[in-house]
């Protein structure tokens, strides 16, 4: 089979490096990729927003059997939709279903309607009654920007004044754009500002019949060290997350994971693909925070290199809606990614910076933000590398994955040093 990846970013070349391994994977693209993806794949210099730029490649290129449509973007506009319109099989949910994620006010309202936990909340379209209710409600509370925003539509206000703010910052000056037309505010779930790091990543693939979710990973939005600093689209992941337990995975997967399946597909809008879980432990049980549509980045770069199973298999698998028939294994152990960013990340940066790779150990390098410029390997984007080692446990793996940084250097390269030890103490 021929296969083509949409994206750019780490989540792409961990999936071609997945897909690499697969005994019936012949030839791999990425559209466009990057200077890692390039090594395993055919890049193709096409803009994957431009639906019909992207239909015309791939009827031109008879020879590509199946298309993996990774980021929300394209999803959100129904990439999948005119795909499989032209007759292709896809990975990644339909317009209709990559709305849970596209739409933070169809996801509030989804959970209300079938009872699925989550944090309370009221929707506005109006700046004035959203004002009121804020005064009303007092902080700390959390403003959501309904549409998609880079990961950067979520203000988790300490204060009024901050909550007063932020809320001027997404309705009025439409620091989002569209994306800020419609606002979510919502309780601030108990704990989180005291303990960031009750946050944990459950991934599943879904055919709509059945739902399967992935080892478990967490992410580490904020920029510094300490979870201090603005948030990222994210900074370094682990696995497996070291409080999950068998009761919380039944808890999820009874009160939430299958709930949520249910509900998509009695509202019609059947989820096919990789449906991701942001949820959060709190004093009343494990509720949602977020979905996402799609893999997970920098989720993806941990938990793809833990997994025995043929991931084509599981991608076809899901697409003939006969996942409940695959066994889906995954390896013992850890694995860490540290993400080494742009000086300057998540705000303004430098690109085209010349970066020189020495010894790194047995580390494998995700890459995200690199390009190839005279014959050079340079920084292309605001996360560059993700640098991932496996080990026997979190802290094996994450003193692997640091020794690699070391060998690692470009000017104003800039990472966390606290990756995996949110949960040494327990
Ligand atoms: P999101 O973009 O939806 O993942 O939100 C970004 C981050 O904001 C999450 O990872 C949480 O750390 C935080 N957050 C979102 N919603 C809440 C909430 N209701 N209470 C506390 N923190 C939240
Ligand atoms: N790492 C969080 C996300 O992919 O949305």
């Amino acid at each position: 089979m021929n296969v083509l990846v949409i994206g750019n970013g780490g989540r792409e070349h961990a999936i071609l490096l997945a897909l690499r391994k697969s005994k019936r994977v012949d030839k791999l693209y990425c559209m466009k990729g990057n200077a890692g993806t390039a090594q395993i794949a055919e890049n193709v210099d096409v803009d994957y927003m431009n639906v019909s730029a992207v239909k015309k490649y791939v009827g031109e290129h008879p020879e590509i059997d199946y298309i993996v449509v990774a980021p929300d973007d394209p999803l959100a506009i129904g990439l999948v939709d005119e795909l499989e319109a032209m007759g292709k099989r896809c990975f990644g949910p339909r317009k209709n279903a990559a709305i849970i994620e596209a739409s933070k006010a169809f996801s509030k309202n989804l959970m209300k309607k079938y009872n699925i936990p989550t944090a309370e909340s009221e929707i506005f379209s109006d700046y004035d009654k959203a004002l009121q209710y804020i005064r009303a409600k007092g902080a700390p509370i959390v403003l959501k920007a309904d549409g998609l925003a880079l990961g950067k539509g979520v203000l988790v206000c300490e204060d009024l004044k901050q909550a007063e703010e932020g809320l001027k910052e997404i309705m009025l000056d439409k620091a989002f754009g569209a994306a800020g037309n419609v606002i979510v505010i919502e309780e601030c779930l108990k704990g989180l500002k005291y303990t960031p790091g009750e946050e944990v990543s459950v991934l599943a693939f879904t055919d709509g019949k059945t739902i399967v979710p992935m080892i478990t990973s967490c992410d580490h939005k904020r920029v510094y060290d300490g979870d201090k600093g603005p948030n990222t689209g994210g900074m370094g992941t682990f696995s497996p997350c070291p409080f999950w337990s068998e009761e919380l995975e039944k808890e999820v997967y009874d009160k939430i994971m299958l709930p949520t399946m249910h509900a998509m597909n009695a509202e019609g809008r059947t989820f096919k693909g990789c449906l991701y879980f942001g949820l959060m432990r709190t004093d009343n049980g494990m509720k949602v925070v977020e979905y996402n549509s799609r893999f997970g980045d920098p989720e993806t770069q941990v938990i793809l290199p833990m997994l025995k199973t043929d991931l084509m298999d599981v991608f076809e698998a899901v697409t003939d809606e006969r996942l409940a028939d695959i066994k889906i294994e995954w390896e013992e152990g850890a694995c860490v990614c540290v993400v080494l960013a742009s000086g300057g990340y998540p705000l303004g940066y430098a690109k085209g910076k010349q970066i020189t790779i020495g010894n790194t150990g047995e580390a494998v390098l995700v890459h995200a933000g690199t390009a190839v410029k005279d014959g050079k390997l340079v920084t292309s984007g605001g996360r560059v590398l993700g640098v991932v080692s496996k080990g026997k446990t979190i802290e094996d793996a994450r003193k692997k994955a640091y020794k690699a940084v070391k060998g690692i250097h470009w000017e104003g390269m800039q990472y966390r040093t606290d990756i995996g030890e949110k949960y040494r103490k327990g």
